[in-house]
């Protein structure tokens, strides 16, 4: 009897729970998946496996001849890649007299070297700064003031990049080492030369490192001038670590990475998520929409990291026979459109997507693990329960958030956009940029909900709806975007305020139709007696700017209007886009094969909406 009345009890529980709560279940396994990888990670640290660098050894020595690398037509084991990283290490410290503590700043392309020599650098205790390729010689300088590099080991394939300021550097005591087995002039050491020379055997002594102090600096664009070097904690490299293992990866899987490692992204989640799971990763120097497929049929690719632009080059590309003849079957990444994710599982086959959103600067991360198109991640009860956020309501002319008359932030309605803010916690760190106080303490909010209380403010506008999704909704402030990079809006318009014939330029990004993020666009105010000189804009931004930085609207003030601020000006010009039937002002577009702007016409126009004619 008691039996029966507690299975009907329990039945309709279960009906109650479908109907008002129908993702209880998966809320709660994603919750135990957590718990568990939390517990896996309790269990290793107490056998002595706390960092990254740990993490690799530990499969290294459990799975020496397990392929670990396959790039182009090398393959390497664990074992290979730890062997090289020690040769790395011993040539560091004998021929560089590196120790622990110093910051060397790497600049290279995707290639098995870039993670051997920073495995190396992190067997000496060595703190790596990952610089962007796309860099300008001028900006180098700024990157090693501000985070403190006295190194940089850049690949025998950039060191035209640096060529030009090398004298400088080696004025400045900075010492440089390129991957090759000879150097290129007398400003800069070869490298590989001698790591042949070393011994791969294990380093003797094994640097203690706090789990709590800095791990990698890694380059942001920030909200004023140059890109800042986010501090990337211990922590939140390990907590990275479970990304694939968090969306249902496995050590037999293949995982392909074609994105740059210099971002957190490829290095922490795709390659450290990779180690976690002791799995194979195809690396590649460059993605290539044309390679993909062959690629993935070749290596029998089964994982895919991916950000959105990806997603669409592969999308826009003509049809390839590889592309339903593959063995994929997760795409893990974040960024994409849910237009793209539908069209994209019609034509390639039943891929499974798992969306998630990450920041640099700190730990907060939410993944999509249910079957819904759209949402980045849950805010279910559990959820938050093993990461605290919120939502804050916002101002739409400042993007900052509201307060109330007694100075505390308000929390977003259900479907209502709001700022995305974390509480700062043991888990949740904010390192810091380095070199870069008032920065960084931009980036917190205080006196949230009460006097004295830190969130870490993310910039990003979330939305959350009545069944507990979270939707991304966009990037606010300073940054906007572009190829999958961040542009700041500050470091374009210095660079566009050196020029001779510009008075003011106001950077801001536009959306186009097909297009993931936001295209550059430029209002320009002119100097008196001065005309627009594109060819010479064009040359200039070649020198002085990553081609996704690069305006690709202009559009012509007489003069910015001052009875507007500077915010309320950029929103209006945000809303008016580059449609020359919505203003008076003249439009010009960067014809690149033309290496200069060109007018806007409304069929220019036209063709770029349409898609017809491609940025
Ligand atoms: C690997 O490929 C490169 C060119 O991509 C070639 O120069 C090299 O000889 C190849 N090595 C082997 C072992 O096949
Ligand atoms: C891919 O898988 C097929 C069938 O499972 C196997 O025959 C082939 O050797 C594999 N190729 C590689 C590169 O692992
Ligand atoms: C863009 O900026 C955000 C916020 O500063 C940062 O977390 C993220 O890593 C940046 N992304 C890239 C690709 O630099
Ligand atoms: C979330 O995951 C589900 C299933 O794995 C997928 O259908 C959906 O498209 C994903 N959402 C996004 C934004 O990719
Ligand atoms: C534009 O600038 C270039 C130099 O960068 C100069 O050669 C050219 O004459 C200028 N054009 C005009 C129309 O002033």
């Amino acid at each position: 009897m008691i039996t029966i009345s507690l299975l009907a009890g329990l039945l309709a529980l279960l009906l109650y729970q479908r109907m008002t709560y129908p993702f209880f279940w998966v809320d709660l396994m994603y919750y135990l998946k957590l718990r568990r990888y939390g517990r896996t990670l309790q269990a290793r640290m107490q056998q002595g496996i706390i960092t990254y660098l740990d993490c690799f050894i530990y499969q290294a020595r459990k799975n020496p001849n397990k392929p670990f690398i396959i790039f182009e037509n090398q393959t390497l084991t664990y074992q290979d890649v730890d062997r090289r990283s020690n040769q790395f290490a011993n040539a560091f410290r004998t021929e560089g007299s590196l120790k622990q503590g110093d910051i060397v700043a790497l600049l290279m392309f995707n290639e098995p070297d870039f993670i051997c020599v920073w495995l190396g650098l992190c067997k000496l205790g060595c703190e790596v700064a990952f610089l962007n390729v796309n860099i300008k010689a001028q900006s180098l300088l700024h990157c090693f003031h501000s985070c403190g590099a006295r190194t940089l080991v850049v690949g025998a394939d950039l060191v035209r990049l640096v060529e030009e300021v090398l004298p400088g550097l080696k004025k400045d005591s900075m010492a440089v080492w390129v991957l090759d087995h000879t150097s290129p002039s007398e400003d800069c050491n070869s490298l590989l030369d001698k790591v042949e020379l070393m011994s791969g055997e294990t380093l003797s002594d094994h640097p203690k490192v706090d789990i709590m102090s800095n791990f990698l600096f890694i380059f942001t664009s920030g909200t004023t001038g140059l890109s800042k070097a986010a501090r990337v904690g211990h922590l939140k490299a390990i907590l990275s670590m479970a990304f694939f293992q968090m969306c249902g990866a496995t050590s037999e899987d293949i995982i392909y990475i074609t994105l740059p490692l210099y971002h957190m992204s490829a290095s922490l989640l795709g390659v450290g998520g990779c180690i976690q799971l002791g799995a194979t990763c195809v690396l590649k120097k460059k993605f290539s929409a044309s390679q993909f497929w062959k690629d993935c049929v070749k290596h029998n690719v089964t994982v895919v990291q991916y950000i959105g632009e990806l997603c669409r080059y592969l999308f826009n590309h003509p049809t390839v026979p590889e592309e339903r003849a593959h063995s994929v079957r997760l795409f893990a990444g974040s960024g994409l459109r849910s237009d793209v994710w539908k069209q994209f599982v019609q034509r390639f086959g039943r891929i499974k997507i798992r969306e998630g959103y990450g920041l640099t600067e700190t730990s907060i991360g939410f993944l999509n693990y249910t079957e819904e198109v759209g949402p980045i991640g849950r805010a279910s009860y559990f959820n938050k329960l093993s990461m605290a956020f919120e939502l804050l309501r916002y101002d739409p002319q400042t993007y900052e958030p509201v307060r109330t008359p007694s100075g505390r932030c308000i929390r977003a309605q259900i479907g209502e956009a709001g700022i995305l803010v974390a509480p700062l916690t043991a888990m949740n760190q904010f390192l810091g940029y380095a070199g870069n106080q008032i920065q960084s303490e931009k980036k917190l909010l205080r006196d949230v909900f009460k006097a004295g209380d830190v969130y870490f403010n993310t910039g990003d506008l979330l939305l959350h709806d009545y069944r507990d999704f979270l939707y991304f909704r966009d990037r606010i402030g300073d940054t906007f975007r572009w190829k999958g990079e961040n542009v700041s809006t500050t470091e374009v318009s210095e660079v566009l305020g050196l020029l001779d014939f510009i008075q003011e330029a106001n950077i801001y990004g536009v959306t186009i139709p097909g297009y993931e993020g936001r295209a550059g666009m430029a209002a320009i105010v002119l100097k008196q007696d001065h005309n627009l000189n594109g060819t010479k804009l064009y040359n200039h931004l070649v020198k002085s700017l990553p081609a996704y930085a690069w305006p690709w609207f202009l559009r012509m003030q007489a003069s910015l209007d001052v009875t507007e601020t500077f915010k309320q000006q950029k929103v209006k010009l945000v809303q008016e886009g580059f449609d020359p039937d919505v203003t008076q002002d003249l439009l010009y577009f960067l014809d690149v094969s033309k290496k200069d702007y060109i007018l806007l016409t409304v069929s220019l126009y036209q063709d770029i909406v349409s898609g017809k004619f491609k940025l």
